[in-house]
Parts: C-alpha cells; structure tokens; sequence
C-alpha cells in the first residue's frame, strides 16, 4: 500500500516519517505551500506534488493531516473521477469519517478516522515517539480491519470505535489532558497567594502531580486516591471551601470532591460519607 499526505504539518511529517521508518511506501506530499510539501518529502525519502490528482493517482491511500476545520472543504474540493478504490483519512479526534467525507461512498472511496492519541508538538521530532501513540480508528467497516492490523504491526495499540462513539471519546480524551490544565492553574493560583511565584507553584507540585498521575495510571484512580475526602475529614474540606473565594474556583473544588465521594465510597465500603455529601450539596 501507497500512502499519501494532503497537509504537511506536524502530523503529516511525523506519520510520513512513522511510516517511511517501519517500510511502508510513502507517495508524497501536497500542501497549501508548496515549499511545506517539499520539506516533508525531503523528510520522508518521497515526492513533492503540486496538485491533489497527481498525488491521488500515485497514493492507494490518503491522509488529509490539515487542521480540523480545513478537512471537509480539502476533501469536497478533491477530484472525485479520481477517488474510486481510494481509502481517505483523517487524524482529528472530535470529527467522525463520515461527518468529514460525506457521501464518500457515491465516489466508491472509503473514509476514516484514525486518530493518534498522542501530542504532536514537532515535525522533525515527534515520530521518535510514535510507537508508543495509542490509535483509534473508526470508519468504513470493509476496509477498518486493514488500517488495525497495519498499525499494530507496527506495535502501536489500536482500537476501533463506532461513529455514534466518537464525540464521547473526544470528550474523554480532553478531559483527562486538557482538563487537568484547569486544575493545576487552579492549584498554582492558589499558591501564588501563599507567597510562592507561578513558576515555584508548578516546581513544587511537579513531584506531587506525577507521582499521583504514575500511581492512577499504573493502579487505578481509587487505589490511588489520598486526602481529606476519602478520609472522611469533614473539618479539613470546610476549611478548603472556605478559603477558595472564587466561585468558579469553589465549584470546580466543589463537583471534583462529589466524584470522588464515590470513589472513596468504593475504597471504604465501611465508612459512612453522608455528612461529607452534605457538606458539598
Ligand atoms: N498535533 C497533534 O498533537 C495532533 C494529535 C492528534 C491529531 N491531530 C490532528 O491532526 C490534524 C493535523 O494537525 P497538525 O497538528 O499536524 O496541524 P498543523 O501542524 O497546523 O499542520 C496542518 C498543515 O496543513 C496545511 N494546510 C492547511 N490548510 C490546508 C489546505 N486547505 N490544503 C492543504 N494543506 C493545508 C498547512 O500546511 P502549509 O505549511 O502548506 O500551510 C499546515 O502545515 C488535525 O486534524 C488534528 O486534529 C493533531
């Protein structure tokens, strides 16, 4: 199989170079600036192309790498007389393979998402750390098992999903990165007014937060879970609402503790949490 980018970008360069590494053949590159095309080929040992028919004719395979918002207008805009047979990609992990190539089946094409859940930050660099990206596809049913076993040949895990999933998925992945973002600026905030810098705040709690992250993930968020909630210190989270003046602030401390009631519940079946639900209500 022939793969193709359309984008190259820092997702394009890096599954270009993913690719190329682990002897699967790479076409080329189209981008909106054809120097951009250029690089990544030169990158990627391919060829620069600077139109989509010629890189569709040369590709069995092709990876719209572009941001999210740009995907359905680069797909629409694409010769269709040229699709049939074709398996066309894309990497976003909010948008179904149906949602972005609509219709894809009247061109005989096949469409689907295949999403590295994996921060891309580099083109040069980033494809180092490929192997270790979890992948999960979703898309044309005929075809899905193709891109399953292509990648965990590869080593990488993979997991298929169903389109009616994919919202949630997204949901669930922002949650575990981009949510945790808000609790730690909430977290160094507060430290700020017990005299540390932001900077000191992030250095000091560096240790706490990564030992926690290591114990979650190697464990499990219930064994891994300490504080005054899960021992039941009433006082202690009085104390805590206390001092958070910011509502917003207060809220977020407020709807996370409820959760993890239930998980303190789970580890402590013996212990009784009314007051403490009461107390957060
Ligand atoms: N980065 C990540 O961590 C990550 C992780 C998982 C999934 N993704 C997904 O991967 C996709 C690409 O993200 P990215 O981070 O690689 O974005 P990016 O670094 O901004 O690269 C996108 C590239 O697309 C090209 N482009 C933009 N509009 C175009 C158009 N109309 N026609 C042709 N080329 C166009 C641009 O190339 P020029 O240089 O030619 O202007 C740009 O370099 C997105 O769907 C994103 O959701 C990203």
């Amino acid at each position: 199989m022939k793969i193709g980018f359309i984008g190259a970008g820092k997702v394009g360069f890096s599954l270009g170079k993913y690719f190329s590494e682990n002897n699967i053949d790479i076409s080329g590159f189209y981008s909106r600036n054809y120097e951009s095309a250029k690089e990544a080929a030169d990158f990627t040992g391919s060829f620069p192309y600077d139109n989509t028919s010629d890189l569709i004719n040369d590709s069995d395979a092709i990876f719209i790498t572009v941001p999210d918002g740009q995907i359905k207008k680069v797909f629409e805009e694409l010769p269709a007389d040229s699709l049939t047979g074709k398996m066309i990609c894309h990497c976003s992990g909010a948008m179904t393979a149906e949602e972005a190539f609509p219709d894809i089946s009247d061109d005989n094409a096949y469409g689907f998402s295949i999403h590295p859940l994996f921060p891309i930050s580099s083109k040069y660099e980033s494809y180092k750390e490929l192997k270790n990206a979890f992948f999960c596809l979703e898309g044309s049913l005929e075809k899905i098992d193709l891109w399953s076993e292509l990648l965990s040949g590869m080593g990488n895990n993979v997991k298929v999903i169903s389109d009616s999933n994919k919202v949630q998925y997204h949901a669930a992945c922002a949650i575990a990165s981009n949510l945790v973002c808000a609790l730690i600026d909430e977290s160094a905030s507060l430290m700020e007014n017990c005299g540390f810098t932001y900077g000191e705040s992030l250095k000091a709690l560096s240790p706490l937060v990564l030992c926690n992250v290591k114990n979650i993930l190697d464990r499990d968020p219930v064994s891994a879970l300490t504080g005054p909630v899960e021992r039941n210190d009433i006082e202690t989270v009085r104390k805590h609402l206390e001092c958070i003046k910011d509502l917003n602030d207060k809220e977020i401390y407020i709807s996370a503790s409820k959760k993890l009631i239930s998980l303190a519940q789970k580890k402590h079946p013996e212990n009784d949490y009314s007051d403490m639900k009461d107390l957060l209500k």
